[in-house]
């Protein structure tokens, strides 16, 4: 039978009769009340079975995680809580839950025992509202890009790039790995392997992305990106979802615009769009702060941090300004940084980046022109020979959040910054092609969408705001 959403039945204007809802038990008090829940929404509909009139044994199969579809008509309710409640006529059990045996119960979890079962934590509130707010996030950014006339781009998750040239790939195989195949000098030999030569899973899709902006101006990617960095942070995914616009003839201050433009969008299209979610969200985190020390806890409530985002420019600060900035605050000083500031050329840590933002100037920070020997090969030298035309954007409470640059569109210093790096030119032959024939300024940058989606649900880890997270050694589901 045709049900209606639970989302559908909650903001109707007037009682109606014989309608269907499908969902999961969230509780079952009194043998009385349903707390039923269909996903659509955070809340749950109260379905009121008569329970003179319905047999025993199928109210005892009325239990916390079963599935029940129920008919009845929407009445005002008489109780507190809800305006509309389903008195039930017929209720039927689609699938039986063992009350006993199934792990989410309904009382607080903790985020590690919801991680073990992330196959059922999205039955929570908090992570079906995160799951909702991500997926309507995720659709921000297509039509962001979508209405400026940006084209979609879908770049190869298997490559024999190194996008980054950071070395940190999983590699591609289908060769036996118990009997390896040798070339003539003792070492793998590739040649034989399923491509004919050696690849590995995406680290970014941005040099393959590039190639496109060379010919439709505009062009965006939004796909998965693999690291096999071994970082076990709060930040850190080994699998995660990376946005690259790339932009024909924009140079560095059009790439932080569009940055910023950008991510004000899709932050204002959350809160237009996932309104009840995100104040589900932000008492989770008011509630979870409360068992910190003052000193730990945001100074803002989580919707008047967004707020705040959408209506503060991001401050732009050159990496040397940041560098001073640093090597006379405080935790400098007084030793308190784990990598002390004491040189113009020293690679910022997560430390440094989170001073800035959140003490120093307590707002979204865009820094650009880094030293170029702490940043990748593609990166456009300034004048100074000495920093590149890079930018990274960095939010509260997450630290990196874009990365991005002006590309080194001139053939003969990329080549020559390759040479120096020792980055095979014959490899990327392709990439320099465009850089060949009618080479241009372009920019781009790319955001990681988990740690978007983070910033926006107020989650502290990165593990909680995708579906199935793959860190290192973990890779259950
Ligand atoms: O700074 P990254 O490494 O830049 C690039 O990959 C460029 N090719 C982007 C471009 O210019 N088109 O990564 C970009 C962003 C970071 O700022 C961060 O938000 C995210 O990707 N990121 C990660 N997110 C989760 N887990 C990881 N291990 C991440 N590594 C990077
Ligand atoms: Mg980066």
């Amino acid at each position: 039978m045709k049900h209606t959403k639970i989302k559908d039945l909650l903001c109707c204007t007037k009682p109606l009769t014989d309608v269907t809802a499908k969902g999961w038990v969230r509780t079952f008090r009194n043998n009385q009340f349903i707390a039923l829940n269909d996903g659509s929404c955070l809340n749950n509909i109260q379905c009121v079975v008569d329970f003179e009139n319905t047999p025993e044994e199928t109210l005892k199969r009325i239990t916390t995680g079963a599935a029940v579809s129920v008919f009845g008509d929407l009445v005002e309710s008489q109780g507190k809580g809800q305006k509309y409640e389903i008195q039930v006529k017929k209720i039927e059990i689609l699938g039986d839950s063992d009350a006993e045996k199934f792990p989410m119960q309904p009382k607080k979890h903790s985020l590690e025992f919801l991680r073990a079962n992330a196959h059922l934590r999205v039955r929570t509130n908090a992570f079906g509202a995160i799951m909702r707010v991500r997926s309507v996030l995720s659709y921000a950014v297509h039509k962001y890009f979508q209405d400026k006339g940006f084209v979609y781009v879908n770049t190869p998750v298997i490559t024999g790039a190194d996008a980054e040239g950071a070395g940190e790939m999983f590699q591609v195989t289908s060769l036996p790995l118990d009997n390896l195949p040798k070339n003539e000098t003792g070492g793998i030999d590739y040649k034989q392997d399923f491509f004919g030569r050696h690849t590995n899973l995406t680290v970014s899709g941005q040099l393959e992305g590039e190639t496109f902006a060379m010919a439709l101006g505009q062009i965006y990617t939004f796909g998965p990106t693999f690291r096999a960095e071994n970082s076990n942070t709060s930040r850190h995914l080994a699998e995660f979802w990376m946005i690259e616009p790339e932009v024909a003839f924009n140079d560095l201050d059009d790439n932080m615009d569009l940055a910023e433009d950008f991510i004000q969008y899709v932050i204002k299209y959350a809160m237009d769009n996932c309104a009840e979610d995100l104040q589900f969200l932000e008492q989770r985190l008011l509630e979870e702060e409360k068992s910190k020390p003052q000193a730990e806890r945001s100074e803002m409530a989580l919707l008047e941090k967004l707020k705040f985002v959408l209506e503060n420019n991001f401050k732009r600060v050159s990496y040397t300004e940041a560098i001073d900035i640093l090597k006379d605050s405080t935790p400098n000083k007084k030793k308190k940084f784990q990598f002390i500031i004491d040189e113009w050329g020293a690679d910022l840590q997560s430390e440094h980046e989170r001073f800035l933002v959140e003490k120093h100037f307590k707002c979204p920070v865009i820094l650009y022109d880094y030293p170029a020997n702490i940043k990748s090969f593609y990166m456009r030298l300034n004048e100074d020979q000495k920093t590149v035309r890079a930018m990274d954007i960095l939010f509260p409470g997450i630290g990196e959040i874009v990365g991005g640059s002006q590309r080194e569109e001139r053939y003969d210093v990329l080549v020559q910054k390759m040479r120096v790096l020792g980055i095979d030119e014959e490899e990327l032959w392709w990439y320099l092609d465009t850089r060949r024939f009618g080479t241009a300024v372009h920019s781009g940058f790319g955001l990681g969408f988990e740690r978007l989606v983070l910033f926006v649900t107020g989650m502290t880890n990165i593990r909680d705001v995708i579906p199935f997270p793959r860190t290192p050694m973990n890779a259950e589901f």
